[in-house]
């Protein structure tokens, strides 16, 4: 069965101090509930300091991007080897914020998910479509582009280990969360396909995370859904008891 996955993304905040209390304190979560993985994605500069506070706890600590190169002329990017040296056992990729602020795109994502399992990370590929794409109803052929081009080239056993993080573009930062049951059909869509592009065994063992305004409050609700298995978790993650409710309360939806 799948392990539920709850992640929190810190995205470019705090300070090196308070990166290393939130830190400190969700390893205690993480400890406590260790039926989910529970983890965290501090600023690159912090990597060390967090994973550090990290050691002998199950918190998983993760970066938020790398460059798919793993050494070389690549001003002011971090290569996959450096996250490895520094701790990190995954590294999100292709988050909204990089494909629409920095203009990333699904030939570069694709390169880097294929790049961080060579290099040992677990990658989290975010998917998702923008307001006007699902108002236009084109939410399944968004997430289908994101979904197969971000897999592309991978054999069975490497897409197996990624994780997918669907995140309506709409629902990230605007406290606008999916409802679950919109949240559960595209997360179907996405197994489904998986299944064609693989096969059922494998769309089965593959994690999909929501993420957009996951809060303590509606946790619950979408990790209850029977393909929801874990979360993203930006703005609510930067506090531990808020972070920790989250879990808690997906822990709870799983039976755990
Ligand atoms: P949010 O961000 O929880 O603040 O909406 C989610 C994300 O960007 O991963």
């Amino acid at each position: 069965m799948r392990k539920p996955f709850i992640c929190g993304n810190w995205k470019m905040n705090l300070d090196r101090a308070s990166a290393v209390t939130l830190a400190q304190a969700t390893a205690k979560t993480a400890a406590r509930l260790k039926g989910v993985d529970v983890g965290v994605c501090p600023p690159a500069p912090y990597l060390e300091a967090v994973a550090a506070a990290a050691n002998g706890s199950p918190l998983i600590v993760g970066a938020q991007n790398m460059y798919f190169e793993p050494s070389g002329a690549f001003t002011g990017e971090v290569a996959g080897p450096m996250l490895k040296d520094l701790g990190c056992a995954c590294v999100i990729l292709g988050h909204s914020e990089r494909r629409h602020v920095f203009g990333e795109t699904d030939d570069l994502v694709s390169k880097k998910v294929k790049a961080a399992l060579g290099f040992g990370l677990v990658p989290i590929l975010c998917v998702g479509e923008l307001l006007e794409e699902r108002e236009a109803g084109r939410t399944e052929a968004v997430v289908r582009r994101h979904v197969t081009k971000g897999l592309e080239g991978l054999a069975k056993a490497q897409a197996e280990q990624v994780v997918i993080a669907y995140e309506p573009v709409w629902a990230i930062g605007t406290g606008r969360t999916a409802t679950p049951q919109q949240a559960q059909e595209v997360h179907a869509f996405i197994r489904g396909l998986l299944a064609d592009l693989y096969d059922p065994r494998t769309a089965e063992a593959v994690r999909i995370q929501y993420g957009g305004s996951v809060k303590p409050d509606n946790s619950r609700d979408l990790m209850s859904q029977a393909d929801i298995d874990g979360a993203l978790v930006g703005g609510a993650s930067l506090k531990a008891d808020t972070f920790a409710a989250i879990v808690t309360e997906g822990a709870k939806a799983k039976g755990l």
